[in-house]
């Protein structure tokens, strides 16, 4: 049965409780825009498309509970709601591709009553969702050309049906290669410190039936040099204009041990991760969290009281590792400045080229 992490539902905003798995599948709703503002900053939701989908639903939740009349005042209270939820998470852009949409909608629709503007505000954010689910479809029907019958595949974090409205970008090529009824098998880094691959990835393969070796992070290297992966595929929390990609702390170490054994560097992401104000990786502002996520393993110290910790969410990768990127208009490869700009006008849509 297909994963909805993410659904509009009568009561509320019903998200799968991400810290529970993979031991409980646990679902909470969340009725007030400021659960859904707690659950982004907790990771009951995460991974970017899902954050988006969720701040969007979130300030859907915030339209509905605004009472205050006139427009003006409703407007107000509605930004405020909107500059709350960009400050929860930093690096992927979905977030704020998201928030601009909601925003955008709310300027289009001015002209209506409250009542009516709610309710578009409320559709909005349901067919954001819809969307991200059809384009993670095609990010998968692209993608499966770069896996061949009979491949190995490593993959990091979780860019599955978990991280989005459904169904995957990395995990999503993953599950369109398994579906067209190729043998595949996957490496699934661990993905420390909060355990992704493990947790998360690790669950939604086995629930597919699709073969998976879980590895620690520290091993995908000697795993790469006895030959024993054909391609690595990763998600993207930003993709700067330039091909350089922000994804979960540990990708760029995939993607310079992947080149040194000429192993393929795949990165699938909707155009919605694509953020063509920023002009290379270095200008990607990356979150850094609580060291608790280090010191402590499953609630366990694992480290002396006291000590420094440094905790990035995420590193950038460099365009120059990359072998392609897979949108769901298509797949891009270098010269990456120019493909991303075709792609984001439109020109090349559907070309996979
Ligand atoms: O900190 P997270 O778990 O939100 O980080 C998620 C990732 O890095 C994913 O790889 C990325 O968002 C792509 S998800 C389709």
């Amino acid at each position: 049965m297909m994963i909805r992490p993410i659904s509009w539902e009568e009561e509320g905003v019903v998200l799968i409780d991400q810290k529970a798995l993979p031991h409980a599948e646990r679902y909470v709703t969340c009725r007030k825009y400021g659960e859904v503002i707690a659950a982004i900053n907790d990771l009951t939701v995460r991974g970017a498309p899902a954050i988006g989908i969720a701040a969007a639903m979130g300030i859907a939740l915030g339209a509905i509970a605004v009472s205050e009349e006139p427009k003006e005042v409703f407007k107000k209270a509605l930004y405020r709601i909107c500059d709350e939820f960009s400050e929860t998470r930093p690096t992927a852009i979905n977030l704020f591709w998201a928030i601009d949409r909601m925003k955008r909608c709310l300027e289009e629709n001015l002209g209506k009553n409250i009542g009516s503007i709610k309710k578009t505000l409320v559709e909005e954010a349901r067919l954001i969702l819809e969307e991200d689910i059809a384009a993670n479809r095609r990010i998968g029907i692209f993608g499966r050309e770069c896996i061949k019958d009979g491949d190995s595949i490593l993959t990091h974090c979780n860019a599955g049906a978990l991280a989005t409205g459904g169904y995957g970008t990395a995990l999503g090529v993953i599950r369109a290669a398994h579906e067209e009824g190729k043998s595949i098998h996957v490496f699934v880094d661990e993905t420390r410190p909060v355990l992704q691959g493990a947790r998360l990835t690790a669950w939604e393969l086995q629930r597919e039936n699709i073969p998976a070796t879980l590895i620690t992070d520290s091993m995908a290297g000697f795993v790469m040099s006895r030959g024993k992966v054909d391609l690595v595929i990763v998600g993207a929390d930003r993709v700067a204009a330039n091909g350089d990609i922000a994804n979960k702390i540990g990708t760029y170490s995939l993607a310079v041990l992947a080149g040194e054994n000429n192993i393929p560097f795949y990165v699938a992401a909707p155009l919605s991760t694509i953020d063509l104000e920023v002009k290379s990786g270095n200008d990607i502002p990356i979150e850094e969290r609580a060291g608790d996520e280090v010191v402590a393993f499953g609630g366990a110290m694992i480290a002396p009281k006291g000590i420094e910790v440094f905790n990035p969410a995420f590193d950038v990768t460099p365009n120059s590792y990359i072998s392609a990127i897979v949108t769901d208009a298509g797949v891009v490869r270098a010269p990456f400045h120019e493909g991303i700009a075709e792609m984001m006008s439109g020109k090349n849509e559907g070309t996979g080229s």
